[in-house]
């Protein structure tokens, strides 16, 4: 088999074909998929029927494992998933779904917020892997925009304005946004905001893209309004229909992006029937 990606949208995104993802990888299919993401920031491969070891393995041969203390709400103790795996499902450690007035549900629901992951850590990620191991039967579409072309469609002037800005990132920003504020002194203190370049320069491909995300909610030296302000004009103009894919999710479909020039969100589904995504995530580098 030889791997090969077509593309599946104008701007971004591509569908590898010719590699089977539950095997060890040789360094030549590493270097494909590598380069791959260097193209086209979001990979998608079909019926790949991963484990959670599987999928670790994988997930190893392009980086190191975020630390991913302080990402969420749920305590060591309520986790579904074992350490390492990021879980963004419906369904409790019990197995049965999250109730409505679940903190953790609620919690969850910002992902459906656009975001790059992990943006408020100091060391944001790299890649994101996902896998869908149940696929919900009504909605339940992952959407990515592509930074980098939203980023060269900006006017020289605007470019200009926002080469040097640094933002503050934060789950107090996005969760707040949605009306969430039930956060303990423990949570503030863990999702204290971080700062990050409002451009940023891909280290591989050289490339400039805007680095947006729901967690952003300040801008240094700015006043509030007018960073809010500018912060939802860029994401509504990243976000317009020519720069988003959405991926209809099959089951064992498996789809990794690129933080540092992607954002995502999740459609709303079905929350009656479960969803059993399973996310791994690599450590980026300080913007
Ligand atoms: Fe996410």
């Amino acid at each position: 088999m030889t791997i090969a990606i077509r593309p599946i949208h104008p701007v971004f995104a591509g569908e590898v074909s010719g590699v089977d993802i539950t095997r060890p990888l040789a360094p030549d299919e590493v270097k494909a998929i590598d380069a791959g993401m260097d193209a086209y920031a979001v990979l998608v491969f079909h019926h790949q029927a991963l484990t959670d070891e599987q999928q670790m393995a994988f997930t190893l041969n392009f980086g190191a494992l975020e630390n991913a203390r302080g990402g969420n709400i749920t305590k060591p103790e309520d986790r579904r998933l074992p350490a390492g795996m990021n879980d963004v499902s419906n369904i409790a450690k019990d197995g049965r779904l999250h109730e409505r007035d679940s903190r953790t549900r609620l919690f969850n629901l910002g992902n459906m917020l656009w975001h790059s992951d992990s943006s408020y850590r100091a060391i944001p990620a790299k890649y994101s892997l996902l896998s869908a191991r149940v696929v919900n039967p009504k909605g339940g579409n992952t959407e990515f925009a592509d930074m980098r072309a939203a980023y060269d469609a900006l006017d020289a002037e605007t470019k200009a304005e926002i080469e040097d800005l640094v933002c503050e990132h934060s789950l107090l920003h996005s969760r707040g946004s949605l009306g969430q504020a039930d956060f303990t002194e423990e949570e503030r203190a863990l999702f204290r905001p971080v700062r990050q370049r409002l451009v940023r320069t891909h280290p591989s491909t050289g490339r400039k893209s805007l680095y947006l995300s729901s967690h952003a909610g300040a801008i240094i030296g700015m006043p509030m309004p007018e960073a809010r302000v500018l912060l939802r004009d860029l994401t509504e103009h990243a976000t317009q229909p020519a720069f988003v894919y959405g991926h209809r999710w099959r089951p064992f479909d498996f789809v990794m992006w690129d933080n540092r020039r992607t954002m995502h969100r999740v459609r709303r589904y079905d929350e009656s029937q479960p969803r059993d995504m399973r996310r791994t995530t690599l450590a980026g580098e300080m913007v």
